[in-house]
């Protein structure tokens, strides 16, 4: 039903799209030690958010070079292309960058050469949001925010937090944000996953962004919902992720319907997919099998992607029309 559907992802973790089998290819490259990474299955080994975020990190440190990040982004946008995406971005990471010994300019030129060959090849257009990680704390993230601005390139369009929510408060970034949004980058954060409803409130008062990643735990309070339509605020919805996690015990339970059919704007993402067993063709399907979402409402979430993609007024008309042959 969905297979042949247009689909936008606007919440993918770059290092988290990583395979198994590309991690243990460039891990090969420069003899990197991956032992304790995987489990017997060859899966990534981890069971709950911290053990995931450490993953994450073990596995991410593996990719080096500047050739390095061009292969895993040619292959992320590559995938989400052979499932039918249209357009897709990505979240970078500067921390990651330097733990690898890159600079931010190499790491993003690489990421920026495998969106281009990707778009070469199969038409699908990509974008970077450069984000902090919320518990390596404020100064690193006002670092991230820096450095971004200081070097501009024109496929990173955004800034965003993502990492622990338990840790630190938004206000401790509101600095990191204005910079960002005064450099004219589209803003969005992690919030409401790990965090409930105050979370996502403190980020809409402290923040200054028009998405929130995840968001799902503003079901939990009526006002907060009605202030998420008002305001007009975009949910990156990830099903497949808070269902891993533990947030949900299956995908009927999740609430992207409550969200929607309550009139939030809402998307469809996979962030980490080869952690979570998921991607973007799993998650739309998930959503028309687990809770009966038409084709009609899935069309719509990619409308709404497309609408809030951090991108500039041409390309958005671009992919608008390319929705409407599609
Ligand atoms: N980084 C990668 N995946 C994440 C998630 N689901 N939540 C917060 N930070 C992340
Ligand atoms: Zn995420």
């Amino acid at each position: 039903m969905v297979a042949d559907l247009a689909k936008a992802e606007l919440h993918c973790h770059i290092e988290g799209a990583a395979s198994p089998e590309l991690v243990r290819r460039v891990a090969a490259r420069h003899g990197v030690d991956l032992s304790g990474l995987f489990d017997a299955d060859g899966a990534f080994a981890w069971h709950d958010f911290t053990s995931f975020l450490n993953a994450y990190d073990r596995a991410a440190a593996v990719f080096r070079t500047p050739e390095d990040y061009r292969d895993l982004a040619y292959t992320y946008f590559t995938s989400l292309a052979a499932e039918g995406a249209i357009y897709g971005e990505v979240f970078i990471s500067s921390d990651h960058a330097l733990a690898s010994g890159l600079s931010y300019r190499d790491y993003v030129e690489g990421l920026a050469e495998g969106i281009r060959d990707a778009e070469a090849e199969t038409g699908i257009i990509g974008r970077m949001i450069a984000t902090g990680v919320r518990h390596y704390g404020p100064d690193r993230i006002l670092v991230a925010a820096q450095t971004v601005v200081n070097e501009p390139h024109p496929l990173v369009t955004g800034f965003g937090v993502a990492g622990d929510e338990r840790m630190h408060h938004p206000r401790d970034f509101a600095d990191a944000f204005r910079i960002a949004g005064e450099a004219g980058l589209g803003l969005t954060v992690h919030a409401g996953e790990f965090g409930g409803p105050e979370s996502v409130r403190d980020a809409l008062d402290h923040l200054g962004v028009t998405r929130i990643g995840h968001g799902v735990r503003a079901i939990e309070d009526p006002d907060l919902v009605a202030r998420l339509v008002d305001e007009d605020i975009v949910l990156e919805l990830c099903p497949g992720s808070n269902v891993a996690l533990g947030l949900y015990p299956d995908i009927p339970s999740h609430p992207y319907a409550r969200l929607r059919d309550a009139g939030v704007r809402v998307t469809v993402s996979s962030d980490d997919p080869p952690y979570f067993g998921s991607s973007i063709g799993a998650e739309y399907g998930w959503l028309a099998d687990g809770q009966g979402q038409s084709r009609a409402a899935l069309a719509e979430a990619t409308r709404t992607a497309i609408d809030a993609a951090f991108v500039d007024a041409e390309t958005r008309q671009r992919l608008i029309n390319r929705l409407a042959t599609a």
